[in-house]
């Protein structure tokens, strides 16, 4: 028998696939398909951005005009998908509804090539998430306006408010960001669902499963009722320091990669206070965001992660907490699409091991003489 590897805990520093879709580095850089996401996030828009991660290179302008056209064209979500939403318990968390709403889309959508399927789901993913969401609420599903982008609609349904450019923009920019982080949890989970041959909806569905934890993409939502915990500045030191004395986390801080900077969060962090200054409504939650940011760093020298951002941010521009991570979710599944086909190109199923360290050798006993 060949000899086992070992795998450190959360395979942390274990390579278990080539990709080209992204790369996030130690040294607190992020690339797409080889650009920065700096760059991106100053001057791309979320479609080219998506059609850069799906197909590995920036658009020509006809191209790019035929794919938003595409993504409009798949948008409209099929109604029985929300006849299963809308036997959903109010209380449950929209995570689960819009795992429970994509499942079904899989077992809705039929005699369309894979190429549509994967273009369909990206496309409904905005719909979806609002719409679950209002569902949820009592409210009806959201009508989209022709007349907006895909973006600006996007936090129009979410909102029911129709958003200036900036707001827009802003909420763009944080899309972009979410597009895609190389192999974390569900991008793993996704790509081991697709080494079995099963189809997209279930791997995003399975996807969505790991995005749904607080240590991955629930950490916006969790970052977000933790903020309103602690309430301003003054207060952040010390909840800090008596959190990590209970030797509990700190959400939307740390991260397997960067120990020292998220290049995200900094780009967030910047996009917020622009917005806060846009609004004209103080900059409170900036300030309680950057005390909470060096208390971590004082104490336990952690790095805020994308997700810590998120959170005020979206809530300064009216997004429903429930839906957070949703949207973090409807924006990931464009990298989850790109790792089930850079996974198909050269698969092999996922396997592992694991060294059985349980009894061997027990005698079974029948039911009545136990
Ligand atoms: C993201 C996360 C899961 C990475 O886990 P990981 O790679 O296993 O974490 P690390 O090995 O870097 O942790 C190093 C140390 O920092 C601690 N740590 C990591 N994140 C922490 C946090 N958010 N709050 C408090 N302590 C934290 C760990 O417990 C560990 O402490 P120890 O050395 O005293 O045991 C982890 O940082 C975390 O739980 N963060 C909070 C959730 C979150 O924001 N997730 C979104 C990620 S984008």
């Amino acid at each position: 028998m060949a000899e086992i590897l070992r795998a450190p805990k959360g395979l942390d520093g274990v390579a278990v696939a080539d990709t080209t879709i992204a790369k996030s580095d130690t040294d607190g850089t992020l690339i797409y398909r080889g650009y920065a996401i700096k760059d991106l996030f100053e001057k791309s828009t979320f479609e080219e951005s998506t059609y850069l991660i799906l197909y590995g290179r920036l658009p020509t302008k006809g191209e790019l005009e035929e794919f938003e056209a595409k993504l409009r064209r798949y948008s409209m979500v099929p109604h029985n998908v929300y006849d299963i939403v809308r036997a959903i318990p109010n209380e449950a968390h929209q995570m689960d509804v819009l795992r429970t709403a994509v499942s079904g889309l899989g077992a809705t959508e039929g005699g369309i090539s894979s190429e549509e399927q994967e273009l369909s789901i990206i496309a409904q993913m905005p719909a979806l998430v609002a719409n679950c969401y209002r569902l949820n609420q009592g409210m009806e599903p959201a009508e989209p306006d022709a007349s907006l982008s895909l973006c600006a609609n996007y936090l129009y349904m979410l909102t029911g408010k129709k958003p200036s450019s900036f707001e827009a923009w802003t909420f763009e920019r944080m899309l972009i960001l979410y597009l895609e982080h190389d192999l974390n949890a569900s991008a793993f989970t996704v790509r081991v669902v697709a080494s079995t041959l099963a189809d997209i909806y279930s791997a995003c569905t399975a996807g969505l499963a790991a995005l749904k934890g607080p240590l991955h993409g629930g950490a916006n939502e969790a970052a977000m009722q933790m903020l309103l915990k602690i309430g301003s500045a003054g207060n952040a030191r010390s909840y800090v320091q008596e959190t990590l004395a209970k030797r509990e986390k700190i959400m939307g801080f740390g991260h397997r990669i960067y120990k020292t900077v998220d290049p995200r969060s900094q780009l967030a962090k910047k996009l917020l206070k622009e917005l806060l200054e846009k609004q004209g409504k103080g900059l409170e939650s900036y300030k309680l965001c950057e005390a909470v940011e060096n208390a971590v760093w004082e104490f336990k020298r952690l790095p805020s992660n994308v997700d810590f951002y998120a959170a005020p941010i979206f809530m300064t521009l009216g997004i429903p907490i429930e839906t957070f991570t949703p949207i973090f979710a409807s924006s990931r599944t464009v990298g989850w699409v790109a790792h089930y086909n850079e996974q198909l190109m050269d698969n092999r199923i996922y396997r592992p091991d694991a060294i059985y360290i349980g009894n061997k050798g027990l005698n079974y006993v029948p039911l009545d003489e136990r």
